[in-house]
C-alpha cells in the first residue's frame, strides 16, 4: 500500500487519540493541530514581552542531540525545557563515542537507559528525525530541530506565531519567501504550515538554480524577479544561503546574489507599507538582507527568536502529554486483558 508523505508523517506524529506524540514535520498535520500549537505557545506569553514558567515537565529529561551547529534552536529548546522545569542535557556530539564507531541506534539506546523523555534532534540527513522516532522506545518523544533539507517544524511554527501575532491571521496574507528555497528546510516547513493555516498566496522568489523543482506540487507561485515578486506582499521572509547543502556552485557569488535578490529598503518599496520582515537566522548582512532592513522598524527577526521559546515550550509539553496518554492507553488495555 502506498502512503503519501503527508499521511506517513502524520501517522508517526500522532497517537491513537490524534494528540501530538512526536513533532517531525508541519506536513500532514491539520489546521486544528497547528492552531492548537500556536494557542498553547500564546498561553506561555505573559503579554508584557515575557514568558511564563510552568512546571509541566518537572522530573522529565530533555536531551538535545545536535549533529549540526546551532545557536537559536538549541539554546531556545534549552530555555524552553528549563521554563517547564525539565532537566536538560546537551549532548556534545563532537565529543561523543560516535567518533569511536558507535552507531546512532546504539547511542540512542544508551541515552534512553539514562531515562530520557524527549530527544530534540538536529541532523544533516533528511529523514533523520523520522528514523529516530521509528527506533526509540514508545515512551520517548522526538522533536525535529532540523533535518537536512527536509523540515524545521519548530522554526516554521515560531514564524507562524510571529505572523499571527503581528498580522492578526493568515487568510488575507500574501507571503513571499526569498532566496535559497531549494536547500531550505525552513521554507518547506513554512510552505506546508502557511497552506494549512490558509494564507491567501505563497510566493517564492529566487534564481532558478535555487528554486524548488517541485513548486507546482508545493502550490506556490514562483518569481525570479524581486520587483514583481515583492509587489504588495504583506510578509517578506529572507532565507540564508545554504552553502553547506549545495552540491555544486549554484550561485555566481554572494555580491551578485545581493545585487539581484538582497532584501533592501529600495526593493521593499513595492511591498505593503506595513510589510513584516522576517529571517530565521543566522543572517548574512549584505548577502540576503540589508542591515537597515534587518534592524529597521518592520523587522521582526529578534521577536521570532523570542517567540521560539514559547513555541518550543508548547511542542515539548504537547509531545510529552501525547506520549503519556499513549502509555496510559496501553496500560489500560493490558489491565483489561488481565481482568478477562
Ligand atoms: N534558525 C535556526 O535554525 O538557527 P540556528 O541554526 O542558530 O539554530
Amino acid at each position: 500500500m502506498h502512503l503519501s508523505h503527508a499521511h506517513q508523517a502524520s501517522r508517526l506524529q500522532l497517537n491513537d487519540h490524534g494528540q501530538l506524540r512526536h513533532f517531525l514535520s508541519t506536513e500532514g498535520l491539520s489546521r486544528e493541530m497547528l492552531t492548537t500549537i500556536l494557542d498553547r505557545a500564546d498561553s506561555f506569553l505573559d503579554g508584557h514581552g515575557g514568558i511564563r514558567n510552568e512546571p509541566l515537565l518537572a522530573g522529565r529529561t530533555v536531551m538535545n542531540l545536535f549533529f549540526e551547529p546551532s545557536t537559536r534552536t538549541r539554546t531556545t529548546f534549552e530555555v524552553a525545557a528549563k521554563r517547564l522545569s525539565a532537566d536538560v542535557l546537551n549532548i556534545d556530539i563532537s565529543k561523543s563515542s560516535t567518533s569511536k564507531g558507535e552507531t546512532l541506534r546504539d547511542m540512542l539506546w544508551n541515552l534512553e537507559a539514562m531515562t530520557a523523555d524527549v530527544f530534540v534532534v538536529r541532523h544533516g540527513a533528511s529523514g533523520a528525525a523520522h528514523f529516530i522516532a521509528s527506533q526509540v522506545t514508545p515512551h520517548i518523544a522526538v522533536v525535529n530541530a532540523g533535518d537536512g533539507r527536509h523540515a524545521h517544524p519548530t522554526q516554521a511554527m515560531l514564524d507562524m506565531l510571529t505572523i499571527r501575532r503581528h498580522a492578526g491571521g493568515f487568510e488575507n496574507l500574501t507571503v513571499a519567501i526569498i532566496g535559497d528555497i531549494r536547500h531550505s528546510r525552513v521554507a518547506r516547513s513554512e510552505i506546508h504550515a502557511l497552506q494549512t493555516l490558509g494564507a491567501k498566496e505563497i510566493r517564492v522568489i529566487g534564481p532558478r538554480t535555487l528554486l524548488p523543482r517541485d513548486f507546482e506540487e508545493l502550490g506556490v507561485n514562483v518569481f525570479e524577479d524581486m520587483t514583481t515578486g515583492l509587489r504588495d506582499v504583506d510578509v517578506a521572509i529572507a532565507l540564508r544561503i545554504q552553502n553547506e547543502r549545495m552540491e555544486s556552485a549554484l550561485l555566481p557569488g554572494s555580491s551578485e546574489f545581493y545585487g539581484l535578490y538582497g532584501l533592501t529598503r529600495e526593493r521593499l518599496k513595492v511591498a505593503s507599507p506595513d510589510v513584516l520582515v522576517m529571517h530565521p537566522g543566522p543572517i548574512n548582512r549584505g548577502v540576503e538582507i540589508e542591515s537597515e532592513v534587518a534592524d529597521g522598524p518592520n523587522s521582526l527577526i529578534l521577536k521570532q527568536v523570542n517567540y521560539g521559546i514559547a513555541v518550543r515550550m508548547a511542542v515539548l509539553a504537547m509531545t510529552v502529554e501525547g506520549q503519556l496518554a499513549a502509555q496510559a492507553a496501553v496500560q489500560s488495555r493490558v489491565l483489561e486483558g488481565d481482568a478477562q
